[in-house]
């Protein structure tokens, strides 16, 4: 269903993520800018998404690629202005386009005024902001926890005092570029509250909030332990920050919405976050990691809708973001599940397998109920890339594991627009710089040019189920039902009158009865569904009996 005068848009949307450092470069100097994007937002219009997420733009020294903001009122210039953002804003406005930024209110930059200012003196008031606490130790010299990031390796860094002798430790549940701010302290609470409402009053629909069942600590430090509770993720007072906000969006008009990346393997702690009064939406990331398997997605997509009714909340449907292994190379290889954990270099993928399941995924994650995220690139079929160069790497995640874990550079690759050779009119004619990370030569198949008007590319098949998806009321928010299918299929219905058929058993299989073949992943030989392919169907009501 169209959302465009929708206020509550955020049950149904389809909502494309842009990372601006390598969506489109309009200055060349090899790094995505809001101008670029500008160029480029006809495109996504085009495409028929309903809003778009825009990874951080704010200052930032980039010590994680833009999630260490220095200043949350402003704009990166590598960037541009914030002038040109909103223009951004209401441009996108003027297409049909909603506009979700990026919050990143666990924590900021090591160059954030408010950490300098800590830095400065022991004394400091702004120390009081952040987690700054003694070591153990008699010298001191041991972190207060040995709590483990993230991104791998320590949670702590020992300061220097302006005398030179050694100081305090300050918590960093990220890279040490990433201080932890301290939500006890209501100056943060006011901070990130005034925050909120600079970006609503220049006319944001959405904030995606970053790393969000993380903000609230245990002050007590306590260590973590394998079967206790974490004393840093999912505490639960971390809800009445939420439900804070919940007021301050609610004061605008028009249906602004709070998404929260929400990584819990809990999904009732996970539904806590979507009550009523708290966040309007959350990224499913057990959608993202499950394998492409018939029984494991049935059961996360029931285990999904289960979680999500008695909050009264939309489900979400996630296959790839800037953190994860881009989902044709996952579906490719022998374990399609993703999880940070298991992530290593070289683990072999079929890519055409991987891209045959990623086009019957895309019928599946259009059709299910609730809202769908594009990450981009996505509709091109662009695959991970493994073989960039070590000294071209720039993720914290890589050089933190020492290169245990590939990172996640190989999702963040710059688009390839057009052409034959890189940059792929990512960057215009003529620019000397090159991409900040190298792209593939093979990506001259998978350009937007070269896929538009192309009815077998990804980008049309993207292109077609969302416009379908918007023109059918069966579609977006609302109900599912199981149809009876053959082992290792994946049958619903939508009403009214409409099914999606997912064939994941190892050979072909009848399609149901139906009225109308509204779109197939793949080519369907006459009435049988192939393996790893996907069909929509209109069908009439009575299928489902
Ligand atoms: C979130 C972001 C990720 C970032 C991390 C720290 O998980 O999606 O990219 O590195 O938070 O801000």
């Amino acid at each position: 269903m169209s959302t465009a005068d929708d206020p509550r848009w955020w049950r149904s949307a389809v909502i494309y993520q842009i990372y601006p450092r390598s969506f489109a470069d309009a200055d060349g100097d090899g790094i995505g800018d809001l101008a670029g994007i500008r160029q480029r937002l006809a495109y996504l219009a085009g495409l028929g998404v309903d809003a778009v997420w825009f990874s951080p733009w704010y200052p930032s020294p980039m010590a994680d690629a833009g999630y260490d903001v220095s200043d949350y009122r402003d704009i990166d210039p590598v960037f541009g202005t914030l002038a040109e953002a909103e223009e951004l804003i209401a441009q996108a406005h003027r297409l049909g386009l909603r506009v979700i930024i990026d919050l990143v209110p666990n924590h900021c930059s090591e160059a954030h005024p408010w950490f300098q200012a800590a830095l400065a003196s022991p004394d400091a008031p702004e120390r009081e902001l952040f987690w700054f606490r003694p070591g153990r130790g008699p010298d001191g010299s041991q972190k207060p926890t040995d709590w483990v990031s993230p991104f791998g390796g320590d949670t702590w860094t020992r300061t220097t005092n302006p005398d030179g002798t050694p100081g305090d430790w300050y918590l960093h549940l990220f890279a040490p570029q990433q201080p932890d701010f301290n939500w006890d302290h209501p100056r943060v609470r006011a901070e990130f509250e005034d925050i909120l409402r600079f970006w609503l009053d220049r006319g944001i629909d959405g904030i995606r909030i970053d790393s969000a069942a993380m903000l609230a600590k245990d002050p007590a430090l306590p260590e973590a332990t394998p079967d206790g509770p974490s004393p840093f993720i999912d505490l639960d007072a971390v809800h009445e920050i939420y439900r804070s906000w919940r007021r301050i969006v609610e004061e605008y008009p028009g249906g602004r919405a709070l998404i929260g990346e929400v990584w819990l393997p809990d999904q009732q702690r996970f539904a806590n976050y979507l009550r009523p009064d708290e966040l309007h939406a959350a990224f499913n990331f057990d959608f993202l990691g499950c394998a492409w398997d018939p029984v494991a997605l049935r059961a996360c997509i029931d285990a999904t809708l289960a979680a999500h009714l008695p909050v009264g909340a939309p489900a979400t449907w996630v296959l790839s973001n800037h953190d994860v292994t881009r989902h044709v190379t996952r579906y490719g290889r022998e374990d399609t599940t993703f999880s940070f954990a298991a992530k290593r270099e070289g683990i072999p993928s079929d890519l055409e397998l991987g891209t045959r399941r990623a086009r019957a995924a895309a019928l599946l994650s259009l059709s299910l109920p609730g809202a769908a995220y594009v990450y981009q690139g996505e509709e091109l079929g662009l695959w991970e890339v493994e073989d960039i160069p070590p000294e071209l790497r720039q993720d914290p995640m890589y050089f933190r594991s020492g290169g245990v874990d590939p990172g996640r550079d190989g999702c963040r690759v710059p688009l390839p627009w057009s052409g034959e050779t890189p940059p792929f009119g990512f960057s215009p004619d003529g620019a000397t710089a090159r991409p900040w990370l190298p792209q593939p030569a093979d990506w001259k198949d998978r350009t937007a040019e070269a896929q538009a008007g192309d009815e077998r590319s990804m980008l049309e098949l993207y292109r077609a189920a969302i416009a379908i998806r918007r023109a059918e009321p069966a579609l977006g928010d609302g109900e599912l039902t199981w149809l009876p299918a053959p082992d290792g299929v994946l049958a619903y219905q939508r009403s009214p009158r409409f099914t999606c058929v997912v064939n994941l058993a190892g050979a072909p299989v009848p399609l149901p009865p139906h009225t109308e073949r509204l779109l197939a992943s793949g080519p369907l030989d006459d009435d049988l569904l192939p393996p790893d392919t996907a069909v929509w169907l209109r069908t009439t009501e009575t299928t489902a009996t």
